[in-house]
């Protein structure tokens, strides 16, 4: 009895932790992810998920050339910590840890401005006319070029994406929002 009763625990805690869990494969399941919000009418879409002390994130697009975060802007672009992912048709995928200098960029990386690369994994895929970027990171990174994401209350966010892969074209399609982050995981 207390054998079957163990097993069933066991089962219980796998299936837990299987609809948890979040695989950064450039694929969104259904539930993989604990939030999601859509943007312009769903032409951009992200969605998250926090696990332990980390944050994993999609962007589900219509973009033709990059999709990108940005995190606590201070005004428009400024001072915000970005993350821009590329997924080639060819099925090449690149993502920056980047930071924006300036209300209207430039966006350089972290790493050409003194600070870290804290994208932890990543992935991407095209299908029809969707692309979707998964990323990872820390919540809280540490590095001077990041801010800190908070596991409950609100996050301030900027989106955007592009029609072009140029890592200095500039969005067709941009926007802000304010996330409440509570129940992320
Ligand atoms: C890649 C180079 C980029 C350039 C050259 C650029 C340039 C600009 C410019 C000139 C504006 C002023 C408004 C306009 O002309 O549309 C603007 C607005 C904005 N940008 Fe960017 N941007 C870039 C990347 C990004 C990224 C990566 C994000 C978000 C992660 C972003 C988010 C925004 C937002 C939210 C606005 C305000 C839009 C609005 O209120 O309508 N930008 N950008």
């Amino acid at each position: 009895m207390k054998r079957k009763l163990a097993a069933a625990l066991l089962l219980i805690g796998m299936a837990v932790s299987v609809a948890s869990a979040v695989d950064v494969d450039g694929k969104i399941l259904p539930g993989e992810y604990a939030r999601e919000e859509s943007f312009d009418k769903g032409s951009f879409k992200l969605l998250w998920r926090i696990v332990g002390e980390k944050i994993f994130m999609a962007i589900d697009s219509e973009a033709k050339g990059w999709v990108s975060i940005g995190f606590e802007p201070s005004r428009i672009m400024a001072n915000s910590d970005m993350v821009f992912g590329f997924v080639e048709a060819s099925g090449v995928v690149k993502a920056v840890d980047a930071w924006s200098t300036g209300m209207f960029g430039p966006h350089p990386a972290d790493v050409d401005q003194g600070g870290k690369d804290s994208i932890l994994s990543f992935a991407g895929l095209r299908t029809g006319n969707r692309v979707v970027f998964e990323f990872s990171r820390d919540l809280v990174t540490g590095d001077k070029s990041d801010k800190p994401i908070p596991a409950k209350g609100a996050l301030k966010i900027i989106w955007a994406y592009s029609q072009s892969m140029g890592f200095n074209a500039k969005h067709s399609k941009a926007g802000s929002a304010t996330l409440d982050m509570s129940g992320s995981n």
